[in-house]
This record gives structure tokens, sequence and C-alpha cells, in this order.
């Protein structure tokens, strides 16, 4: 198979509405997508990525109206954070209607659902006349990705086409926001922080420290987002001299770090800013995996606003 990467929206909606799957770009990340209501089309969104058929997919729509169809309830504080953050990196847990799969929701009662912020995937989804379930566009377990040649290096040849959409301005996976009751939790930190979450709705949100192996989102499954090479998180400084001795690959945040076995460095932020930090996480960390370093070595980032998400996937991918 040939692998197409172009931005022309008319031959992605093609291949989906013919039960093909298709890389598509977002603002968090690159997703894997096919047609929702296809059961044999999605199947090969879990072949492609060799995805446990227990870790539930994400389904993108346009509109909230589109939302409508999929859920049987869509309760008020809910409603307040897709109202202020849709389209955006924030995913929404519903109880699930009829129309949803059991594939899709890995036999959950809730679905996930979020309207992504890319101007190529709206225009797609406006075509389209079916919602589209699309994970991250990576293998199983690997780094995600940002840029469509990242989807490549994994996909070239196993997908027919990747619409390329430019490399991606959040660059961490979308929050995953659902009720328990009367309590709104988060279960996973992304591109909407807590902050944002509180200052629209007035209640704090719980941020779920759930990390199970079982787990209710598996982006929370431990060894995720994993280079090859083994990757230590901590003070860098302290780090480097512990691990001295070997090649080393450092992900510095701000401040460069000077040790005479680091042979590979790549700098998050040199201004040391947070969100900067985000859009870079996953190309860099890429970058470090494929240098000739024994292994990586991350920071730990300051624990506020978009860098819990960035150091939730730090510790996911350093518990390897
Ligand atoms: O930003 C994003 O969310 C990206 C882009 C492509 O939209 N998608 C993404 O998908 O990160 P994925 O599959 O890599 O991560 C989705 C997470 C998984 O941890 C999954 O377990 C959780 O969402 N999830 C999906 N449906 C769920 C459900 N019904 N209940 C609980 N967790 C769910
Ligand atoms: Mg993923």
């Amino acid at each position: 198979m040939q692998t197409i990467i172009n931005n022309h929206t008319e031959l992605a909606a093609g291949l989906l509405r013919a039960g093909e799957i298709v890389a598509i770009p977002t603002e968090t990340v690159y997703g894997l997508a096919a047609n929702a209501l296809n059961p044999d089309a999605v199947m090969k969104i879990f072949e492609t990525k060799k995805r446990p058929l227990f870790n539930p997919l994400i389904l993108h729509v346009a509109n909230k109206e589109a939302v409508k169809p999929l859920c049987t309830e869509f309760p008020p504080i809910l409603q307040q954070l897709a109202e202020a953050f849709w389209p955006g990196p924030l995913t929404i847990l519903l109880p699930k209607s009829n129309l949803v799969h059991d594939l899709i929701t890995a036999g959950s009662p809730l679905v996930a659902v979020r309207i992504p912020d890319h101007p190529l995937t709206l225009k797609l989804l406006h075509a389209l006349e079916f919602p589209l379930a699309a994970p991250s566009a990576n293998l199983f377990g690997t780094i995600s990705p940002t840029t469509a040649w990242h989807v490549l290096d994994q996909f070239d040849g196993k997908v027919p086409a990747i619409l390329d959409g430019g490399p991606c301005k959040i660059g961490v996976e979308s929050t995953i926001v659902k009720m328990d009751g009367d309590q709104l939790i988060i279960l996973r930190t992304g591109g909407i922080t807590p902050e944002m979450i509180e200052k629209v709705t007035g209640v704090e949100p719980l941020v779920s420290k759930e990390n199970t192996e079982q787990p209710e989102a598996p982006g929370m499954l431990k060894s995720h987002y994993a280079p090859g090479k083994p990757l230590y998180i901590g003070n860098l400084a302290q780090l480097t001299e512990l691990h001295g001795g070997k090649k080393l690959a450092v992900l510095s945040f701000g401040e460069i770090q000077q040790h005479p076995d680091i042979v590979a460095q790549e700098n998050l932020s040199e201004t040391a800013d947070l969100h900067e930090a985000a859009i870079h996480l996953f190309a860099m960390l890429r970058k470090l995996d494929a240098s000739d370093a024994d292994i990586i070595l991350a920071p730990i980032l300051p624990t506020k606003g978009i860098g819990l998400a960035i150091n939730d996937r730090l510790e996911r991918a350093a518990s390897n």
C-alpha cells in the first residue's frame, strides 16, 4: 500500500466513507481515524495501532449538535465546559446511546467525545455524515505524533493517507473529564488545565491519581508514551552526575546542561515557557531517542498549567 500525504480533505473523506483509516491532524496530536459507526473500519484502527481492545476510543465530531445522537444525557457542568472549550483539547465522557458500538467504548457505558480545533479536520468532519473514532496515530505505547512525518515514520505503507495539517499547536493530548455523581473528575491532564476548568465551572475538579493496569483511561497505562531508550526523570544536574559514564541524551527546560557525557540535548523552551515545552515535548523525545545516546534524562517541570500534562507524559514514558 502506498501512503499518500497531502491536505486534500476530499480524498480523506472518500477513503473514510469507503471504510478505510486515515491519519488526521488535530491541535493536540495526530489521530488515526475511521468511521465510528462502521465496526469493521474501527477494527482496522486497533489492528494497525496494535492496540488492545480494552482501550476505548475518542469520537471526534464537527459541532455540539452532532453529539446529541451519541449520548443519552449531557450534564449541565459538562455542557458549560463544552461551551467554553470546544472546539479544543477537551474530551468529555457521556452516557452512550445505542448508536455507539461497544468496540468504541470497550464495553463501558460512557463514550468519550470531543470537537478538535484544527481547520482541516473540522472541514473534514463537516463534510462527513458520521463521527470519527480516532486514537493518537502511534503504535500502542509509543510516543505520540505531532507532525505528519511522525505518523509516516510508523505507518508508511500501513495507512492509505495522512492528512497533513502541519505541526500540532498544543502538543499533548486532550484533557479527559467526566462527572462522578456531583464530582467533576479529570481522568487525563492535557491542554485544558484544572485552573481553566475551575474558572469556567466554579468547582474544583478532582485530578484522578488512578494508575492501575486496567485503568479507566488507559492513556494512563504504565509505560505509555515510551521511547526505545531508558528514560529517567528528576533533577537534571543530579541525574547527569548519577549516570555519568554512559552516553547521555538530555531534554532540558530553559537552562542547558553541561557535562562531557552529554551527546545530545534538546531544549523544550529556552524561555522556560510551558506551552512551548508542550509543543516540543514529543518531537524532542523522538529526536533524543534517535540519537546514539544510551539513556535519556528529562526534568520535572513546574506542576502548574499544562506542566501537569507534560509531567504526566514524562512519568509514564519513564515507568518502563
Ligand atoms: O488529544 C487527543 O485526545 C487525541 C486526539 C487524536 O484527539 N486522542 C487521543 O486518543 O489521545 P488516545 O486513544 O490515544 O487516548 C484516549 C484516551 C485513552 O486513555 C482512553 O482510555 C480514554 O481516552 N478513553 C476513551 N474512551 C473512554 C471511555 N469511554 N472511558 C474512559 N476512558 C476513555
Ligand atoms: Mg494515545
